[in-house]
């Protein structure tokens, strides 16, 4: 084969940009094989499947039989395994650790966070998610956690960073914990629609590609009453408002049905937990095109682990109240066609274990292929980013994950995820 054909468009493009034309970097074919591959676009199983891989790119996916497979690929047989898309979870908190949660999370500085989200990334990219949305970390550590990956100084996945969630004064996103004279909140508070506008716009300035803000009270934050709308309307809309003007999407944690109705009105891309949700809650998710983003794995961490990770008994209590509600909730909204995305809160429970809830996702209602696109094509819309993203298709990001067996039969084998590749580099690949 003439060396010429060998290179990539992208590695000419790039020796061209750079002016090495004589040093041109070389074409790498892999071509992944396997019993199965999920195509989540269409919504169906693939048998003897193949991805042709060049660079970091998805060059030919689908029947095997029907691929031409360039003599000179590498060859990586994966033999009785399912190949999806990498795994992407709209809800995580890297920077978090599950077993200090409540006054325990007081002796955790701002620098300690970051280095525990180094390990955190590694455990979230090893269990399948190649990319998360990361919804809130104080002091910008997601941004610098980004950053190391992006510059490959650290193993972790792509990762969508919000900076400081925005919250009203003593509201969810706040720190309620220690009494006044400590004069102590947290770095997204904000009240008022040009406050709101400016935080915005200082999250932006230091790194957020997406803006977190808390439409109601919560389970885990201290004196907040978990049903009750905290932004008013007029604050939602000027946030959402601002953050849409620079080109950036918005999740809003809520749990109670005014505050879920609100966002969805003044314009959000994505509700999280969306616990007490009601019937007109529904309609408008669906009318508006709002993703719900519904962490129904966690609550079995909270009520088993959380007494001992420091969760407070008033947040225990609140989770006994919304934990139910919100899984009956979910297959309200999964039978009702609303958008979903996989989101875990992982942070509040093990990185790592992201992938439990996917057997939750299924008994709660989802079919096992609308759990696998709510974890890859539907979060690639969300994010606007399904030109790259979210599924195994010519063109985009080489992007793959492989489980044992077939999940379709048992949701469980989502658990186990044995090989990884993210934008062309395998990251994992375990004999399966
Ligand atoms: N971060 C959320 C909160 O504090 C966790 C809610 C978890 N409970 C649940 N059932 N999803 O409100």
């Amino acid at each position: 084969m003439n060396w010429v054909s060998r290179i990539s468009k992208t590695s000419v493009a790039l020796a061209l940009t750079l002016g090495m034309t004589s040093v041109a970097v070389w074409a790498d074919t892999i071509v992944i094989t396997a019993d199965r591959m999920v195509d989540v676009s269409q919504g169906k199983m693939i048998k003897r499947a193949g991805i042709i891989v060049t660079d970091n790119i998805i060059a030919a996916a689908g029947e095997l039989g029907k691929l031409s497979v360039p003599a000179n690929a590498k060859r990586i047989d994966l033999g009785d395994a399912t190949l999806m898309p990498g795994l992407m979870d709209m809800h995580v908190h890297l920077t978090s650790d599950a077993t200090r949660h409540g006054y325990k999370r007081l002796e955790v500085s701002l620098p300690r966070a970051a280095i525990t989200g180094v390990k955190h990334a590694k455990a979230t990219i090893e269990a399948g998610f190649t990319t998360v949305r990361n919804v809130g970390a104080p002091g910008f550590a997601d941004v610098a956690l980004r950053d190391a990956i992006n510059a490959g100084d650290v193993e972790g996945p792509r990762m969508f960073v919000a900076g400081p969630s925005l919250g009203v004064t003593g509201g969810h996103c706040d720190s309620n914990l220690l009494p006044y004279e400590y004069d102590n909140y947290s770095e997204g508070v904000a009240d008022g629609p040009w406050e709101v506008r400016k935080k915005v716009r200082r999250n932006i300035k230091y790194g957020a590609t997406v803006i977190k803000f808390c439409a109601t009270g919560g389970v885990l934050s201290k004196g907040t009453k978990v049903g009750a709308q905290q932004y008013t309307f007029e604050e939602m809309q000027a946030l959402i408002d601002e953050a849409h003007l620079r080109g950036l999407t918005v999740a809003t944690h809520a749990h109670g049905t005014s505050g879920i109705k609100a966002a969805i009105k003044a314009g959000v891309d994505s509700v999280e937990h969306v616990s007490l949700l009601d019937d007109e809650a529904i309609v408008l998710a669906k009318q508006h095109g709002t993703y719900f983003s519904m962490d129904i794995y966690v609550t079995e961490y909270i009520l088993g682990e959380g007494e001992k990770a420091g969760i407070l008994e008033e947040s225990l209590n609140k989770e006994r109240i919304v934990g139910k509600t919100q899984r009956e909730n979910f297959k309200k909204a999964v039978d009702a066609g609303v958008n979903m995305v996989f989101g875990s809160d992982a942070g509040v429970y093990p990185h790592g274990d992201n992938p439990k809830q996917f057997a939750r996702m299924v008994q709660f209602g989802m079919t096992p292929m609308q759990a696998i696109q709510a974890a890859t094509i539907n979060p690639a819309r969300l994010l606007k980013q399904e030109a790259t993203l979210g599924s195994l298709e010519e063109g985009k990001l080489a992007d793959i994950v492989a489980v044992p067996g077939n999940p379709m039969e048992d949701m469980s084998l989502m658990e186990k995820v044995g090989f990884v590749m993210k934008d062309g580099r395998i990251v994992k690949q375990y004999a399966m």
